[in-house]
């Protein structure tokens, strides 16, 4: 593995766990780093709380909303175009809609959107991104993240279109660990468990991003579940 880290692309950063994961990765030399999600305006209070750890971070922030299949590929564009030469070396895809969507009366259409952001919008990230990863995989540590959840398994019909799009989600990732594992690609899913929050003694950013760094260093099971009690 070459000294030098390539760059951290965090798809649907947010003050949660999106920010926290870019944090801590930024602490264990990440300093290049992609933040995306539909308001880059926003993604500078992300950048900030990042510096806060590691003043040197490089930080570009970036609009996508993987809700419009269509332009993923020329937002994903705009990341290769501000990375220059960096490598990619680790992808996070944490994007989604929480909610509530209601047993039956939820509109078909919102289901479709969930679905677009959620399982077309990884599969999107996914195809832009493996090449890259492979590309380095004598160099660096590549690896393509993925938040999940415990509803992927036991879904809750109060949030039964999160939960479709989490199993389908899973599903995605699990092929894509089976498939690249073994070409040098680490494929991994950090599933949380509960709803998170500070207070929470395991489902807090924080600690969840921790989970995710270990995750990444051990690169060996396909996810690791985050519970509260
Ligand atoms: N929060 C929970 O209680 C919980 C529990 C279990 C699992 N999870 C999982 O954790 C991940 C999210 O972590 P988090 O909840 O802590 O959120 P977060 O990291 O704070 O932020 C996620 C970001 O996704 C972005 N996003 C939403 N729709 C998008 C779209 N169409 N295109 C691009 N970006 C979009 C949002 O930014 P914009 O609105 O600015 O686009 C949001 O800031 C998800 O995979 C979620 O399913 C969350």
């Amino acid at each position: 593995m070459g000294s030098t880290r390539g760059a951290l692309v965090v798809v649907g950063s947010g003050p949660g766990i999106g920010s926290h994961v870019a944090r801590t990765f930024s602490s264990h030399g990440f300093t290049r780093i992609i933040l995306l999600s539909r308001d880059p305006s926003r993604l500078e209070e992300d950048a900030k709380f990042i510096r806060s750890e590691t003043p040197s971070a490089d930080i570009s922030t970036l609009a996508i909303d993987l809700s419009k299949t269509s332009e993923i590929a020329s937002a994903l564009a705009q990341v290769d175009k501000a990375l220059n030469d960096t490598p990619i070396e680790v992808v996070l895809f944490n994007a989604a809609r929480v909610g509530p969507s209601t047993l039956v009366s939820w509109p078909m259409e919102e289901l479709e959107l969930d679905l677009r952001i959620k399982v077309t919008g990884c599969y999107a990230v996914a195809q832009w991104a493996i090449p890259k990863l492979l590309a380095v995989k004598n160099t660096h540590k590549p690896a393509f993240l993925c938040t999940s959840g415990s509803i992927y398994k036991d879904p809750i019909p109060e949030v039964f279109s999160l939960s479709v799009c989490k199993a389908g989600q899973h599903n995605l990732v699990h092929s894509i660990h089976k498939k690249y594992k073994e070409e040098g690609v680490y494929c991994g899913l950090v599933v949380v468990g509960g709803v998170v929050g500070d207070d929470r003694p395991q489902c807090n950013a924080e600690n969840i991003a921790n989970k995710t760094w270990a995750l990444y260093e051990e690169r060996s099971d396909l996810e690791v579940e985050i519970l509260d009690g």
